[in-house]
């Protein structure tokens, strides 16, 4: 990829939001099966940890050559760690890579990492800069709107723009709002104003319509939260049974256990299979199986009861109905 990658994409562009603990290669894989247009971004990595252990951590990175193209995701506030973290990532087969300057978690902001960064505008375009003379991959950066507002939005952006930064992706609330506040998107509208480079909303975005919603006049969205137990979300319909979508979910299961073994993977399955049966008539007894499933066949056949459970239910009623 070069560094014009996100300008040639065609709008809107659509991505799975990074998230540590979900957009791993199992789930992004998934999701591009649902819609093979998207986007993804790895979870976020740790520069120092790139520089310091590459080994250990490329196997957190790995990502399977179906999901391209696919954006590494790293974090950090060290110039020589990213710059060492880029090359891992460029050797891996990344398509690009970009800087988080958004995580509001407690041990990032405290090493000064993250969203911290907004508190410190010149270290981040140094980030950006060195990033960016390190590699022809596209570089990008994904943050919120500031620490307490989204006054100096603009000003960052230019700046991060200037830097180098092919595409700015606005998580479109600040560092000081919980997950749960309604996003603010008029900031993110003005910066899209003053920048030439693409500007990516995200945040409260939970289907297509909300994405095409809020961010028209942007040149595309991310969807975070909203696609967990549902990366049907990215074509729009949800299979209407859980019965046609046990394939999506079966090989969601067989793609974490392949990456990560039957021990992590099956650990790992649990929370996106009480995700999938979110909502499903019947589902309820079987939580506390799901949450302590330990191989594949255990999921295949726990799941495959709920789902009969919840087609007779609906056959019986359409019988009775019709
Ligand atoms: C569990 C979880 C993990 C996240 N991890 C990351 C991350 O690794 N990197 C990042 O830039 N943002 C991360 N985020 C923020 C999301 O990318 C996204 O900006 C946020 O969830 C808002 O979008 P949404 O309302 O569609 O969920 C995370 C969010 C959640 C809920």
């Amino acid at each position: 990829m070069n560094k014009t990658f996100w300008q040639d994409l065609p709008t809107p562009i659509i991505g799975l939001a990074p998230m540590d603990g979900y957009s791993d290669s199992a789930f992004r894989r998934i999701c591009k099966e649902v819609n093979p247009n998207i986007v993804t971004v790895t979870e976020f990595t740790s520069a120092d940890g790139l520089h310091f252990s590459a080994e250990k951590l490329k196997r957190k990175l790995y990502f399977h050559p179906s999901e391209q193209p696919v954006i590494a995701q790293i974090f950090g506030k060290n110039v020589e760690t990213f710059v060492t973290a880029t090359k891992v990532c460029e050797d891996m087969g990344f398509s690009g890579i970009d800087l988080n300057m958004g995580c509001p978690s407690k041990k990032v902001v405290k090493s000064e990492h993250g969203v911290a960064l907004r508190k410190n505008p010149d270290l981040a375009c140094q980030l950006v800069e060195a990033v960016a003379n390190a590699t022809n991959l596209p570089i990008s950066v994904k943050t919120r709107l500031g620490w307490s507002n989204g006054d100096d939005l603009v000003d960052f952006g230019k700046r991060v723009q200037n830097a180098g930064a092919n595409m700015i992706c606005i998580h479109a609330r600040t560092y000081m709002e919980p997950y749960k506040v309604a996003p603010q998107y008029e900031q993110v509208y003005a910066l899209k104003d003053a920048l030439s480079i693409p500007v990516i909303g995200n945040g409260g975005i939970e289907s297509l319509e909300d994405g095409q919603r809020y961010c028209s006049r942007l040149d595309g969205f991310y969807i975070g939260q909203a696609t967990f137990g549902n990366p049907w979300i990215f074509v729009g319909e949800k299979p209407r049974y859980l019965k046609d979508r046990l394939p999506v979910i079966l090989n969601h299961a067989q793609y974490l256990i392949e990456h990560k073994g039957d021990r992590v993977g099956t650990r790992e399955i649990r929370k996106h299979l009480l995700c999938y049966v979110k909502g499903v008539h019947g589902a309820k007894p079987y939580k506390k199986f799901l949450s302590t499933v330990e191989s594949f066949e255990q999921i295949k056949t726990i799941m495959t009861e709920i789902a009969d459970v919840e087609f007779q239910f609906y056959s019986q009623r359409e019988l009775v109905t019709v």
